[in-house]
């Protein structure tokens, strides 16, 4: 009995066109290696800045239809000069992850064997922890709108209202002390700015407080976000799993990439855990136009987000060993150069394949 998953592939721009091949090739492998278990089909999707400038769009109008069958998806990054970042993030990746109301976005942190950390305290022990964002409301829900343009110059007034409501509260939240059950995770964290923002955070932690009676068997704690952020670098050790808004989970876990050695290994899931609709894996870092082209980019996000796409499905066997292959290739110190290293995109792509 073959197990057969439908993967809707959506490259993007910039080095999502030399990263994401990489992560296909690991899922090409497994499926090879599988003794007939497992089989993954591939249909890519041209949506991007390029398709914009052609034809007006990020993405087809049908775009969500076309993905909805689909058993995952992966995604590259979005965003190039010449198209207005709010126009492409809006256009593609918001599209997708609020039009299949994936609400948590789940970046794990940990600094990988063989990379040295900008920390003293950084070790493989201690930076290890999993920030749980909201990712379909609060500060990104796109709520107000800019006026009196037309009073001229030095007049116009811009309101960016964030928007918390009662059940996306209570799910996030939720689904933080359900990832901490299963993953093995003793405790949640909540973060929040409940002293400046006395509405919707104090909702947030009151929903909290309400949540963790559920959950007795794991430990909770909550912190102001400011705090916290301090709290990653001086005491990573303490950390577990964070749970926090959509602007402070963003946030935060660029923080956590840095701590854990570069962009270019953050991995991030989008995910529906009501499976109503395919979940999105994507690579925490954009299209890096910086260095898009020379082949050098980092795979091992790409590379690590498909081992939370095969958590996701269910393949816990194949992630295990997918991100066994990624630890031993960084402890061999085998290093794109955002990392200190002279190898290619490809180079370190094939240590992971042969690794495996
Ligand atoms: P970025 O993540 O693309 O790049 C930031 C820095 O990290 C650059 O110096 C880049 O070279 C480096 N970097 C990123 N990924 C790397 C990798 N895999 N290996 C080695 N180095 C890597 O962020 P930036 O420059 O702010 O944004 C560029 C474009 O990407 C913009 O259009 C932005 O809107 C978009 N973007 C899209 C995201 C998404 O699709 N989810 C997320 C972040 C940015
Ligand atoms: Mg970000």
């Amino acid at each position: 009995m073959t197990r057969e998953l439908k993967i809707a592939v959506i490259p993007g721009d910039g080095i999502g066109n030399e990263v994401v091949p990489e992560g296909l090739r690991v899922l090409d492998h497994l499926a090879a290696t599988s003794d007939g278990d497992l089989s993954f089909s591939f249909e890519t999707f041209p949506w991007g800045c390029d398709y914009y400038l052609r034809t007006g769009r990020m993405m087809d109008e049908d775009g969500l239809d076309r993905l909805q069958p689909y058993d995952a998806i992966y995604f590259g990054a979005v965003g190039w000069p010449g198209v207005p970042d709010h126009v492409s993030l809006w256009g593609l990746r918001l599209a997708i992850s609020q039009g299949f109301d994936q609400y948590a976005c789940v970046r794990p942190v940990r600094l990988l064997p063989g990379i040295e950390g900008p920390l003293r305290v950084a070790t493989a022990e201690t930076i290890n922890w999993v920030v749980v964002r909201e990712n379909s409301e609060g500060e990104y829900a796109g709520v107000g709108g800019r006026s009196f343009a037309g009073r001229g110059l030095g007049y116009e007034v811009a309101v960016q209202s964030a928007m918390f409501t009662e059940k996306g509260c209570e799910r996030i939240i939720r689904y933080a002390f359900e990832f901490a059950r299963l993953r093995g995770r003793r405790k949640v964290t909540s973060v929040t700015k409940s002293n400046a923002q006395q509405y919707a955070m104090t909702l947030w932690d009151d929903i909290f407080d309400r949540v963790r009676a559920d959950y007795p068997d794991v430990e909770t704690e909550e912190w102001l976000v400011d705090a916290m952020a301090a709290r990653f670098v001086l005491r990573p050790e303490t950390l577990e799993v964070v749970v926090g808004s959509n602007l402070f989970g963003d946030i935060l876990s660029d923080l956590g990439s840095a701590l854990a050695g570069s962009m270019g290994i953050a991995a991030s899931a989008n995910i529906d855990p009501e499976r109503r609709h395919p979940s999105m894996f994507e690579p925490v870092h954009g299209s890096a136009p910086d260095i898009a082209g020379l082949g050098i980019a980092n795979p091992i996000a790409a590379i690590w987000t498909v081992v939370l796409m095969l958590e996701h499905l269910g393949l816990d066997a194949e992630a295990a060993r997918v991100m066994r292959a990624i630890e031993s290739v960084t402890a061999a110190r085998v290093f794109t150069p955002d990392l200190g290293g002279t190898a290619t995109t490809r180079e370190v792509g094939e240590a992971i394949l042969a690794a495996m």
